[in-house]
């Protein structure tokens, strides 16, 4: 990744811009037949809305659940991310599996439907997202580096950018805002309520925690407690995905016009939808 040429690193499949190294179009193609379980873990997050952090959040869930002190799951976090010879081994692993994507609604493997796989969706403010975003992608080798805030902030807004527009997969989930197999959560409420929202997804997912378990694992899964053991947990990658960690970092970025325009964009896009209540910032 690190030789490849910025331009060649991203591609598109169905419309939407992946990185060709993580999500190549076999990987893609592949999913098609991925098959759901009804009992399957299934987180999806918008990039940089959050994912990692729920990701450790469900692990130590299951992990509690079934009496264990250290979540074994050996599952890699994003679907699209395997190729197909993994999920053959996917489709042997045991229950619940834990799986997770950015991928948009509507390019989700028709089986998670079919089986009615309950899914927790993380979001967040579009300004701290696109700031999260535009660090991620000059960090990581497999995305194009940036090749200034205001170019990344263009390619934002117009959803030339891995995995799409926000815009677009906030739309898709306001469809599905009272479906009860989806629990929509907020990066800024987990921020202020991490107790309480570990306590609703245990709930949603059905699983059975004390209230000790449950405040156990919302202190193991603060920010600083995420960013100490981030070397276990994401290796030489730990201090990307655990930069800041706050709600309003956007400010330090945005332009007066940006934000301006930004909030343009989204009453455009989302005023009068439900889940534009959640993502006010
Ligand atoms: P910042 O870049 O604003 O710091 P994702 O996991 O979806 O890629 O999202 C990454 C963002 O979530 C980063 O935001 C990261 O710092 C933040 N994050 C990771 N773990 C967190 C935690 N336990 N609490 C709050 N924010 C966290």
């Amino acid at each position: 990744a690190q030789t490849m040429k910025e331009e060649d690193k991203l591609y598109r499949y169905n419309g939407v811009l992946y990185p060709i190294i993580m999500s190549p179009p076999e990987n893609l193609k592949a999913l098609e037949g991925l098959e759901a379980r009804s009992d399957d873990v299934m987180l999806v997050a918008y990039p940089k809305c959050g994912f990692n952090w729920m990701v450790a959040v469900l692990q130590k869930i299951i992990a509690a659940s079934a009496g264990l002190e250290k979540s074994d799951s050996k599952i890699a976090p994003l679907i699209e991310f395997y190729s197909p010879e993994v999920q053959k081994t996917i489709s042997n692993a045991p229950s619940p599996r834990l799986m997770g994507t950015h991928l948009p609604p509507k390019d989700f493997p028709a089986s998670f439907s079919a089986k009615k796989t309950k899914m927790l969706v993380v979001f967040r403010n579009p300004k701290d997202t696109a700031v999260s975003y535009y660090h991620f992608t000059n960090k990581n080798p497999v995305l194009p580096t940036a090749k200034s805030w205001d170019a990344f902030y263009s390619d934002f807004m117009s959803g030339e950018v891995a995995w799409g527009s926000y815009f677009d997969h906030a739309l898709a989930w306001e469809k599905r805002m009272d479906d009860p197999d989806v629990l929509i959560l907020t990066y800024e409420y987990l921020k202020e309520n991490l107790q309480e929202g570990v306590r609703q997804v245990s709930k949603f997912f059905g699983f059975k925690l004390t209230e000790e378990q449950v405040k156990a694992i919302a202190d193991a899964s603060t920010f600083n407690a995420m960013k100490e053991s981030s070397k276990d947990s994401h290796g030489q990658m730990g201090n990307v995905f655990f930069r800041k960690g706050e709600v309003g970092d956007w400010k330090n970025h945005f332009s007066e016009a940006q934000s301006k325009q930004m909030d343009a964009e989204f009453e455009k896009r989302l005023a009068g939808t439900k889940i534009a209540a959640l993502l006010k910032y």
